[in-house]
């Protein structure tokens, strides 16, 4: 019997207000349809998560129990990601995401937006 229901499960940043302005709940959607459509549904889980903290490297998407962080992920790399990591554990190293720096690492554009947003309403 196994200790954990899935073997590997993939957080899409689908509820972040920066992911989602670049598709990431289309990206969540096809990957989770290619991971039934494979049959590895009993074994791998696709989940919207909330914001990461890396707002404007996006969509960003985190892959456990391997903590693989891929960012930058369009429609376009959903076939390359889903058979080289998903399916064969090897990370796509073009859209790997590695950290400026621990915690949070948003963009300066996003940083100056969410900025001018909270200076509207004061
Ligand atoms: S909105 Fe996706 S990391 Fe912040």
């Amino acid at each position: 019997m196994a200790d954990a229901p899935y073997q590997r499960q993939l957080f899409v940043c689908t509820y972040g207000s920066w992911c989602r302005l670049d598709g990431s709940d289309e990206i969540r959607a096809a990957l989770k349809e290619k991971t039934k459509a494979a049959g590895l549904d009993k074994e791998i889980r696709v989940t919207k998560s909330g914001c990461f903290g890396q707002c404007g490297h996006g969509p960003m998407m985190v892959t456990w129990p391997d903590n693989v962080w891929h960012s930058g992920v369009t429609m376009a790399d959903v076939d390359e990601l889903f058979e080289s990591h998903v399916r064969g554990g090897a990370p796509v190293e073009r859209l790997r995401y590695h950290a400026a720096k621990p915690g949070s690492n948003k963009t300066p554009e996003v940083k100056a937006k969410e900025a001018a947003a909270h200076d509207k309403q004061d």
